[in-house]
């Protein structure tokens, strides 16, 4: 998957130093070469020796180190790679990063070139939150740095939350996603899946049988042809796939804030089960029983994100994708509901409950374009993905 491609793994200094002798090997594993940097917090963690006997090369820790300067210089090192890693990128070497700093090894290489760059973060979590480190995270973002984690969990200093660094397959697949050469290479793609929850207090919500099992499935295929895929997605069954950008929501609302805060994108997808409606004054309390009879709920309509975002007049996506879940007329029903909300795309589906398509692993889909409606045989969701992923491939390079 990774063949001839050469990867410069620079390795910060945290306990989690010790996952990235792993993600060497994964690496590779997949035919990669590795050129590791280890810093002078790093070798607090890992020995030279262990990173240096795993890559079978010479592992670089100095920036005036006349021997390397001889036989390549620094600048070089960073610019002859396809990508360059940091795992763990610590908070020092994020505010680093954000503010130009050259003044060891690792930062140098990361100033002196344009190489793509992917971001591992590891560090504390009220180091994670703390204000400073969100501003670093949002310039290096502006800058075009890429993330993979970090993930939520128990941490070493004893805390709960995020700020663990992603595992070494998380990396991995970031790093394939980085590095694909699909016909989408270079093309940003967002992605909504899964069902939404429209609380009614704190602890009550209606939902729906959404398993974002398809939009999963769909961000997977894009992802595969080499888009930068953000996947926004509501509480679903699935786990958001690995090396694309999750966003999670909840609400329909949450939804659309998360939607558009991805814009621009050369294509949407909407493949969220998203609620029509919400509780329109969700109580802030728990609901309780009461002798004076029961609850009744009044209904507010959702932001339709599919049918704004297909009528927006600025930065409207090149491809808007919608999907239509019906239980009856299909092919009419959702002929009728891509112009009514104005998508370039539906993907209609019979979700009656014999079909077994919600919640299942297979699904058949009519794809209403303007060339009419076309019936795809029944076939796994992953199919269907792959199918529709090769299609918005085909109509972004026209
Ligand atoms: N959709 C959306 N925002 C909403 C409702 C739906 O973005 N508030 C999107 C879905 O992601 C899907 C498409 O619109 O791509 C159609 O969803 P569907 O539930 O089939 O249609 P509805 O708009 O809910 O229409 P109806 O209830 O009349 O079937």
């Amino acid at each position: 998957m990774l063949a001839g491609k050469h990867i410069l793994l620079i390795i910060g200094g945290g306990i989690a130093a010790y996952k990235s002798l792993e993600l060497i090997r994964r690496l590779q594993d997949q035919g990669a070469r590795v050129t590791p940097v280890l810093t002078k917090a790093g070798a607090e963690f890992v020995t030279p020796l262990s990173v240096s006997a795993l890559s079978g090369t010479a592992v670089h820790q100095e920036l005036f180190d006349l021997t390397a300067e001889a036989e390549m210089g620094h600048i070089q090192l960073s610019r002859s790679a396809d990508l360059l890693v940091a795992a763990p990128a610590t908070a020092d070497l994020m505010a680093k990063m954000a503010q130009g700093h050259a003044n060891d090894l690792a930062s140098t290489l990361l100033l002196a070139t344009d190489t793509p760059v992917l971001l591992a973060p590891a560090m504390n979590v009220r180091m994670w939150e703390h204000p400073a480190t969100r501003r670093n995270l949002q310039a290096l973002k502006e800058d075009g740095v890429s993330f993979v984690g970090p993930n939520d969990g128990s941490m070493a200093c004893g805390e709960f939350g995020p700020g663990r660094m992603a595992e070494p397959e998380e990396i991995l697949a970031a790093i394939a996603a980085k590095l694909a050469d699909g016909p989408l290479k270079g093309k940003r793609i967002l992605v909504t899946s899964g069902p939404t929850h429209e609380p009614i207090d704190p602890v009550r919500y209606i939902a729906n049988r959404s398993s974002g099992a398809q939009g999963a499935a769909v961000a997977c295929a894009l992802r595969d042809l080499g888009a930068e895929v953000v996947f926004i997605t509501g509480p679903a069954a699935v786990r958001p796939p690995e090396g694309v950008q999750a966003v999670p929501v909840e609400s329909a609302r949450e939804m659309e804030a998360a939607v558009q805060a991805a814009l621009p994108a050369d294509a949407g997808v909407f493949a969220a089960a998203v609620a029509d409606w919400r509780v329109a004054s969700a109580s802030d309390r728990k609901l309780k029983k009461s002798k004076d009879g029961l609850p009744v709920l009044e209904f507010a309509e959702n932001p339709d994100i599919l049918k704004t975002v297909s009528q927006m007049k600025n930065g409207r996506p090149g491809l808007v994708v919608g999907f239509a879940a019906e239980t009856n007329d299909v092919v009419e029903n959702a002929t009728a509901k891509r112009k009514r909300k104005g998508c370039d795309w539906i993907v209609a589906n019979d979700v009656s409950p014999a079909t077994g398509i919600m919640g299942g692993s297979e699904n058949a889909v009519i794809l209403i374009s303007d060339d009419g409606a076309e019936e795809w045989p029944r076939m796994g969701k992953g199919e269907v993905a792959r199918r529709l992923a090769d299609r918005i491939a085909a109509a972004l390079a026209k």
